[in-house]
């Protein structure tokens, strides 16, 4: 596990952007693992801003997002999918094609969830997946549980996550309950895994997930396992690490 250590939100997106980025041109054909959220909100800022200026290319690249609301999807304005538009795929040379979301909007949980995996599966392995953490641990939405979720599965949100979410809608009652979230299986199979994390509320439950027992009911704590983590942490959210 490498972890950088950033001053400040600032700092924190630009090293992310300068690995993302790297990554791309190593590999143009990169399987880029994408995350919503506000944490990666400036990479991808920054991203957008070095292939606006033509250093990078990511025509060739494939990107899979690790979540999505149940009910939500293309033309939702609060859909994860419109999200990544908004915030990344609208600002970079990508094709509409190359880019994966699970469908919030096909209510078949059991078809969708295996469906999403096989688009996973297809591509080998994920390059490198970047990750934001929950108050709670959670990973993309591998909520607490009493088991490790390998595949694509329906979540039903935790109250704290719903409360989390509650600042992207006009009321508590808009945000969904539920959501199609990856399993852990192609994030610990991710051959990079970058995790962001920002701010003096998550330093509590980073320093539990990096340092704690591996359980379930902390599932970042089972990216101890994987063999290349990156985390990338202000010094707020690093606070209680050594
Ligand atoms: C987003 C996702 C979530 C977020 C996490 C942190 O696709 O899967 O796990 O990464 O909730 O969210 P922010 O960055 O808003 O604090």
């Amino acid at each position: 596990m490498r972890i950088i250590q950033a001053a400040n939100y600032d700092e924190l997106s630009a090293r992310a952007a300068e690995i993302l980025v790297a990554q791309v041109l190593l590999k143009p054909k990169s399987v880029l693992g994408l995350a919503t959220g506000s944490t990666p909100v400036g990479a991808y800022q920054k991203m957008a801003e070095v292939c606006r200026a033509g250093r990078v290319s990511f025509s060739e690249c494939h990107t899979v997002n690790l979540d999505e609301y149940v009910g939500l999807g293309p033309g939702d304005e609060q859909s994860y999918h419109t999200f990544m538009w908004e915030n990344l795929f609208s600002h970079i040379d990508i094709p509409a094609e190359h880019t994966n979301l699970p469908d919030g909007k096909n209510l078949d949980a059991a078809a969708e969830c295996a469906r999403y995996d096989k688009v996973i599966a297809d591509f080998g392995a994920i390059d490198i997946q970047i990750l934001g953490i929950g108050h709670n641990g959670h990973i993309a939405f591998n909520e607490p549980a009493d088991y490790f979720a390998a595949g694509t599965h329906h979540v039903e949100l935790d109250e704290s996550t719903i409360e989390a979410n509650r600042r992207f809608f006009s009321s508590r009652e808009e945000v969904p309950k539920s959501a199609y979230s990856m399993g852990l299986a192609p994030i610990l199979h991710a051959k990079r895994v970058l995790l962001m994390v920002s701010g003096e509320a998550k330093a509590d439950v980073l320093y539990k997930s990096l340092t704690g027992p591996i359980t379930p009911q902390v599932p970042a704590s089972i990216l101890q396992l994987h063999s290349d983590l990156i985390v990338i942490a202000d010094e707020a959210a690093a606070g209680k690490l050594a």
